[in-house]
């Protein structure tokens, strides 16, 4: 379950999960927009409403107006006919005009667009809300007849004195209606204009972020000493200003690591070629051991490659085989080249040179990778080597190899005192100490490479320089 949680956290390539500035920039915006455009909508709507309602009061208090003034003379002179005639024609005049009434002063209704109200009392609403009084003329909103309707109530004058009161009566479905479709429009356009503010948003934040990712991509190529391309330059903006100065930097920087690689090389082959030199020169001062630095690196390598040891490793092999010895730079010549064996405190100065090889490999960095074997070229596998003791695994191989390699070298070499073993001696010698002093797995390598070529035969072991 760790494992499945730390993969959800981490992006592919094991990177950790991290949001994008695109998706920052769209979480930030997008909010903002959203609340934006609905904001603009509710307040486009309530602004329309307010002026759909006020047309229709406004409309009714006209026809409400119209229908007294017309009503006055007819009143006084009883023409009912002409009073059927008005409001019928009033009621007919617009589709949302649910009913024209004019009535007497007893509140009894003298004339009605629905004919079997005539001569009825006109009765209260069974509930209504005041919706202001304009210039004489009464607007309600009223449930009657379990309707909902907005009824405007003018009273008839005739010279000053009234003679009756005018009634329409407007459908309030109708300017519920009207809402309804002005608030579908509007949500459609809300919605329009939505999908064109996240498109833009989504537009903007690539805009920002594409150049942004393209310069990320340009760091991580110049972080990781990939191969550089110079990022195209999108604009004049201050991005655009920031992708050329960051092209110019990144030229600088590459121009000064190639500099510096190209010195670094110089130095590490000034430095190798030096202490090859020292190398030689300290198998030189016993004329006897000259050329055994480049011989245990020729057969370490020659093992090598029997090993399978890809050719990074059989070069760096071969160096640490031309360093192993470097130390004895500081070994007194009364002790490199002493004839008989060594007394007790020669023996122990003999010891430092591993120690002494990692001191002067220290002065350079590009060197300090060859240290540990150099200093444990004289560690044994069974731990009674040294100068650490180490044992097994926790000796390097190729340390073990130059053990092995050097050990045989110098059995073979003829000194004044004694002349060298032939391979086949050697190779019984280093059979004794076979799991003590060497490794097992190399001995037996060893052994079978040298009975294989025998050096005595093919003369190819002596006397070759690298
Ligand atoms: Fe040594």
């Amino acid at each position: 379950m760790r494992y499945t949680i730390q993969k959800l956290r981490e992006g592919p390539g094991g990177r950790r999960f991290s949001p994008g500035i695109r998706l920052k920039l769209a979480l930030f915006l997008l909010p903002l927009v959203f609340l934006l455009v609905v904001s603009v909508a509710v307040t486009v709507t309530r602004i329309t409403d307010s002026a759909i309602r006020r047309d229709l009061l406004q409309r009714g208090v006209a026809i409400s107006r119209v229908v007294a003034f017309s009503a006055g003379y007819s009143l006084l002179s009883e023409d009912r006919l002409a009073l059927d005639s008005l409001t019928a024609e009033t009621r007919n005049s617009a589709s949302d005009i649910e009913f024209v009434a004019i009535r007497d002063t007893e509140n009894i209704i003298l004339a009605h667009s629905r004919v079997d109200e005539r001569g009825k009392r006109y009765g209260s609403p069974d509930r209504s809300t005041s919706l202001g009084t304009f210039l004489e003329t009464e607007a309600e909103e009223v449930s009657r007849d379990g309707r909902e309707r907005i009824e405007f109530t003018t009273p008839i004058l005739f010279a000053g004195k009234r003679v009756g009161t005018a009634s329409i009566a407007l459908s309030k479905e109708s300017l519920l209606s009207a809402q309804r479709s002005v608030e579908r429009s509007i949500a459609v356009a809300a919605s329009v204009l939505l999908g064109i503010a996240l498109l833009g948003t989504l537009v903007l934040a690539s805009l920002i972020t594409t150049p942004v990712k393209k310069l990320s991509r340009g760091v991580n190529e110049l972080a990781g000493g990939e191969a550089f391309h110079p990022i195209p330059v999108s604009g004049g903006d201050e991005l655009g200003e920031l992708t050329r100065n960051f092209n110019r930097m990144a030229e600088t920087i590459l121009s000064q690591q190639n500099r510096l690689s190209k010195y670094a090389n110089e130095l590490e082959e000034a430095y190798v070629g030096m202490v090859r030199v020292i190398a030689a020169s300290i198998d030189a001062r016993d004329p006897y051991t000259a050329g055994h630095s480049a011989r245990v690196a020729h057969i370490s390598c020659k093992l090598g490659q029997r090993l399978g040891f890809p050719t990074e490793e059989l070069e760096h092999l071969e160096k640490a085989c031309l360093f192993h010895d470097v130390g004895k730079i500081r070994t007194p010549d009364d002790i490199l080249l002493k004839k008989h064996s060594l007394s007790s405190p020669e023996f122990e100065e003999m010891r430092t040179h591993p120690d002494d090889g990692a001191d002067i490999l220290k002065v350079v960095p590009s060197l300090h990778r060859y240290i540990p074997v150099v200093r444990a070229h004289h560690e044994w596998y069974n731990g009674n080597g040294y100068p650490d003791g180490k044992r097994d695994s926790e000796i390097p191989i190729h340390a073990q190899i130059i053990a092995l390699v050097d050990a045989f070298d110098a059995m073979t070499t003829t000194r004044p005192y004694r002349k060298g073993l032939s391979s086949g001696e050697a190779v019984k010698e280093i059979l004794r100490f076979r799991g003590t002093q060497f490794s097992p797995m190399l001995t037996d390598a060893f052994v079978r490479m040298v009975e294989e070529t025998p050096p005595a035969e093919t003369g190819e072991w002596k006397g070759m320089a690298l």
